[in-house]
């Protein structure tokens, strides 16, 4: 895996995104193998009442698995460690960066939601939007993101394991500006984007292509809510207008944990 620079740091921090070639072919062929043995233990999704995975809009073109990991047993939250080792490693990868862009270290039990997708063929477009744990809202029949409460994670990082090149992968935006920047990504690269200067989108593919995305909402995430608040600035965005605050882990936490009981009692 190759390293995360200074320049890379100072990128992601300056500019709000920035891309290398993290892995060579064999690294990418093993964390497909990886990926690919995760989606079949978990591809019945009997999981997602407690949180564990998610469901995800698959169709006869698209497959597809979230589901939440870390590298250590998480005692509170629903999350896997039985990934494999270069998965795990990846993982690490991600706490690494953030722990250098906050400057504090995070804890090995912090989740990640992961999203692996293998695009089949030509796909429909998925709209722009922002991830996140989205405490209250939906996604409409026109597939546009709409929340009312959220947690944000700071960064996105999406991973390019079959396919790629241009117009075949994620599109971000940035927010205040409206410019829109098309990283071209191939085979190995990885894209870390500021999840909250930028919302993201993926144009109609053409070309079949797999990736991996990953994101921390329990480590310093952002809580998004629709009504003005102390403390609280406008995300700025048209769709979702709400606004922001940065929180801590264990607040964040309570939050998680508040929704889990809340599927629960509804189940
Ligand atoms: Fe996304």
């Amino acid at each position: 895996m190759k390293k995360f620079t200074n320049k890379n740091l100072i990128e992601l921090i300056n500019n709000g995104f920035t891309k290398l070639t993290l892995l060579k072919q064999e690294e990418v062929s093993q964390l497909i193998s990886e990926c690919e043995e995760l989606h079949e233990k978990y591809e019945n999704n009997e999981n997602n009442q407690i949180g564990l995975t998610y469901p995800s809009k698959g169709h006869a073109k698209k497959k597809s698995l979230i589901i939440m990991v870390s590298p250590e047993k998480n005692d509170t939250l629903p999350s896997t460690d039985e990934i494999g080792s270069l998965f795990k490693d990846y993982i690490r990868y991600n706490n690494d960066i953030l722990s250098r862009v906050t400057g504090i270290s995070v804890p090995q039990d912090s989740r990640y939601m992961i999203n692996y997708r293998k695009y089949l063929g030509e796909t429909e477009q998925v709209f722009e939007h922002f991830d996140g744990e989205y405490l209250k809202g939906f996604i409409d029949e026109a597939n546009y993101h709409f929340f009312e409460e959220a947690l944000l994670p700071r960064y996105v990082a999406l991973l390019t394991l079959h396919g790629g090149g241009e117009r075949e992968g994620a599109i971000i935006t940035n927010v205040a500006s409206g410019e829109e920047i098309n990283p071209v990504c191939n085979v190995g690269d990885m894209l870390i984007f500021d999840n909250i200067r930028f919302k993201h989108h993926v144009p109609k593919l053409i070309k079949p292509r797999t990736l991996l995305g990953v994101r921390n909402f329990d480590f310093l995430p952002f809580h998004y809510i629709l009504e003005p608040n102390d403390g609280y600035v406008s995300l700025g965005d048209k769709i979702n207008y709400g606004y922001i605050k940065p929180i801590g882990s264990g607040e964040a936490k309570d939050l998680m944990v508040m929704k889990i009981k809340s599927i629960n009692k509804n189940e």
